[in-house]
């Protein structure tokens, strides 16, 4: 059986930095307000007619290929994860591989928003460990700024999300790798987090009202979804740690999904874990939703917080309600 491993990474964020500051006047809201809640202290939006969502994929992707120090003609399949295709349909994974210059192989795209970095991470590991793949490339990107209302009306999710793209190059080998990935869903309170129009429920698809009455935003029941992150997060982490009879302080490093750095903190104390074994990034990007977990791998790695042999763990959960987490032998 063969392992996938983790030979490529790379990220790109839009030029245009957003601070709190700016934020507040567009709506009734404080810097404090959102350091104190969530830890962000700014984020990155895209430049509308520069930056889409498979144009910040490549930029991404092009430095996880050169860090790998392999030809994109060698990648053998796409799996590319995001909430914000450019387009309605197809996903952005056919426009990466266009813009790669590639043909014919396949490629996926994920919808599993906060968890999507971590269930494509289990798809990619599936084809490499059957023998099916040998060399694929993963990305998370997504454009989340085009689909918030900046005003006081759109205020509760505006301040949170933010823009850019992760990418990782992952390759067959025989000694680990990803040890393991642990993905789940429950679509009881799919409600809970997302965004109804433009969808097939609505026979207009998109009418005028919709616009008008704020319909075409996403929502969140924020409470409700703090909370349940703080269950699963721990639950799925010790999954993983069982699964591979490993303990918490076996963990070199914990790169969690970056949603608010309470739930990180909440999390990093329940499970006992150093604060400096723990990544977090959020107070520079916010919320980058599928973009967030390889974003914060591929700054860690070029910050040389990782080396060989060192056990990492990767562990997300999101609107879905979807959840996972993976563990990697660098
Ligand atoms: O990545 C996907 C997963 N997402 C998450 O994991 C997010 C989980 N949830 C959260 O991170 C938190 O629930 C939030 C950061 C979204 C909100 O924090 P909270 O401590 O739960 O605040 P809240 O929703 O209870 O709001 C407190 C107050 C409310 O006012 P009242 O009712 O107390 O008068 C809100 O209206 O803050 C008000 N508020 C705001 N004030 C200023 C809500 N949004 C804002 C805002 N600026 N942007």
């Amino acid at each position: 059986m063969k392992y996938a491993n983790l030979t490529g990474w790379g990220f790109y964020v839009p030029e245009r930095i957003v601070p709190n500051k700016e934020l507040e006047k567009y709506m009734d809201t404080s810097d404090e307000w959102i350091q104190e809640r969530s830890g962000i202290k700014e984020r990155r939006f895209f430049e509308p007619g520069k930056d889409t969502v498979s144009t910040m994929a490549f930029e991404a992707s092009k430095k996880a290929i050169e860090k790998a120090g392999i030809a994109a003609e060698e990648i053998d399949m796409i799996v590319m994860a995001t909430l914000s295709s450019e387009y309605f349909f197809p996903g952005p994974g056919v426009l990466l591989e266009r813009l790669l210059g590639l043909k014919d192989i396949p490629a996926f795209d994920i919808r599993q928003q906060c968890s999507g970095f971590i269930y494509g991470l289990s798809l990619a590991e599936q084809y490499i460990k059957t023998g099916t793949y040998k060399t694929i490339l993963l990305v998370g990107s997504e454009i989340q700024s085009g689909i918030l209302e900046m005003s006081t009306r759109g205020r509760d999710l505006a301040v949170l999300f933010g823009d850019g793209a992760g990418a990782v190059i992952l390759q067959a080998g025989d000694s680990p790798g990803i040890l393991s990935t642990h993905i789940h869903s429950d679509g009881e309170h799919a409600e809970a987090l997302f965004m109804r129009h433009p969808g097939s429920v609505n026979p207009d698809f998109i009418t005028t009202e919709m616009i008008n009455d704020g319909e075409l935003l996403p929502y969140m029941n924020g409470k409700l979804v703090f909370k349940t992150a703080v269950q699963k997060f721990p639950e799925v982490i010790i999954e993983g740690l069982e699964h591979n009879g490993l303990k918490t302080e076996d963990i070199d490093l914990f790169i969690p999904h970056q949603a608010n750095a309470r739930i990180t903190e909440f999390v990093r104390q329940k499970l006992g874990l150093a604060k400096e074994k723990t990544v977090s990034n959020i107070h520079k990007y916010g919320n980058t939703t599928a973009a967030t977990i390889p974003i914060a791998l591929a700054e860690s790695m070029d910050a040389g917080l990782l080396k060989k042999g060192d056990l990492l763990c990767l562990a997300a959960f999101g609107s879905g309600f979807t959840w996972g987490s993976a563990f990697i032998r660098i």
